[in-house]
């Protein structure tokens, strides 16, 4: 198996983890729902390319969950075949309660991912957060993982995270922004920007809802002034815009989607004035 053939002639943008002066490239992929496939699964072929091409464009951070059925353990198997885990920033979750129980199933998460380290532990959706930050804290002190993090989905939580962010306790923050949902860009986005936390942007397509709205429509000719060739592209520049924004995880079963996600961390990005025009013509849709 080699990388498909890219196209690319720039690199990829990296950004730094605040805390730890870590530098991520900017687009990393999620595995919800497209990495959930079972052992024998035909899909696997294509993922395992995805996997492959995603590093050798120039990606590393692989974003995971127990609470995503089989991915943890198709990202393990699969990096495991390629033997490129060293190319990887894994990030995974903890979503359960009691300290016990999570201890158990982090545990289990470094077993199906294959991980003698994790780089990122995340508290899925602030629970049981206090009893979970806890046990990161004596994890990330003793060495077993790199960064901690807290993660959320919804806007509703997102008052919860500003006043997380502000105790100096998270090295990282994942929470939902897109062009459909900027509820962030008010208070928890400028917060994160002061406090020195990394901001891993989830759903930054709403799960494929904005693909709907520009179904058969152009991209605007002004495009090309940030070097933009798709709408998938538009979208996450926009997020990518943003100085607070470290990362998007895009999650994608196809390798040609793949490609197409990893240009928009490389080239131009939009300033604030171009931002302001993206959501101008996104409202004329
Ligand atoms: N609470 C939490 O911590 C939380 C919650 C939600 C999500 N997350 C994380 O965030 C990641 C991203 O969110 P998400 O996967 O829910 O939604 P998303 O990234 O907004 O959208 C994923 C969907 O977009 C499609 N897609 C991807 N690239 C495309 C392209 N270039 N052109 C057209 N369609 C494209 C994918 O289909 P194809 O497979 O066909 O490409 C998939 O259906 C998740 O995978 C997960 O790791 C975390």
């Amino acid at each position: 198996m080699l990388p498909s053939a890219q196209p690319y002639n720039k690199p990829m943008i990296k950004r730094a983890i605040p805390k730890s002066g870590e530098m991520l490239p900017v687009v990393g992929i999620g595995t919800y729902d497209t990495f959930n496939v079972g052992p024998a699964a035909p899909e696997r072929a294509e993922l395992k390319q995805v996997l492959l091409d995603f590093a050798a464009i120039g990606g590393s951070v692989i974003d995971s969950s127990p609470m995503y059925g089989e991915a943890e353990r198709v990202v393990g198997d699969l990096t495991g075949e390629l033997n490129n885990r060293d190319k990887y920033f894994f990030a995974t979750k903890v979503w359960t309660s009691g300290k016990q129980a999570g201890v158990r199933q982090m545990e289990e998460s470094f077993k199906l991912m294959r991980a003698t380290r994790m780089d990122l532990m995340q508290i899925h959706n602030l629970l049981d957060l206090d009893v979970h930050t806890q046990t990161l804290r004596d994890w990330k002190t003793s060495g077993k993982i790199r960064h901690m993090g807290i993660t959320h989905y919804h806007a509703g939580a997102h008052a919860e995270l500003e006043t997380l962010v502000k105790t100096n306790t998270y090295d990282a923050v994942q929470f939902n922004y897109s062009l459909t949902e900027r509820e962030a860009e008010t208070r928890l986005l400028p917060t994160c920007l002061d406090s020195g936390v990394a901001v891993i942007v989830n759903r930054p397509f709403a799960q494929a809802n904005l693909f709907g709205r520009v179904k058969g429509k152009p991209l605007p000719a002004w495009a090309t002034e940030f070097d933009c060739t798709s709408w998938a592209q538009f979208f996450l520049k926009y997020l990518l815009g943003h100085p607070a924004v470290t990362c998007v995880i895009p999650g994608t079963r196809r390798v040609a989607h793949l490609k197409d996600n990893m240009q928009a961390g490389m080239g131009r990005l939009p300033d604030a004035a171009m931002r302001r025009r993206m959501l101008e013509y996104w409202r004329t849709l």
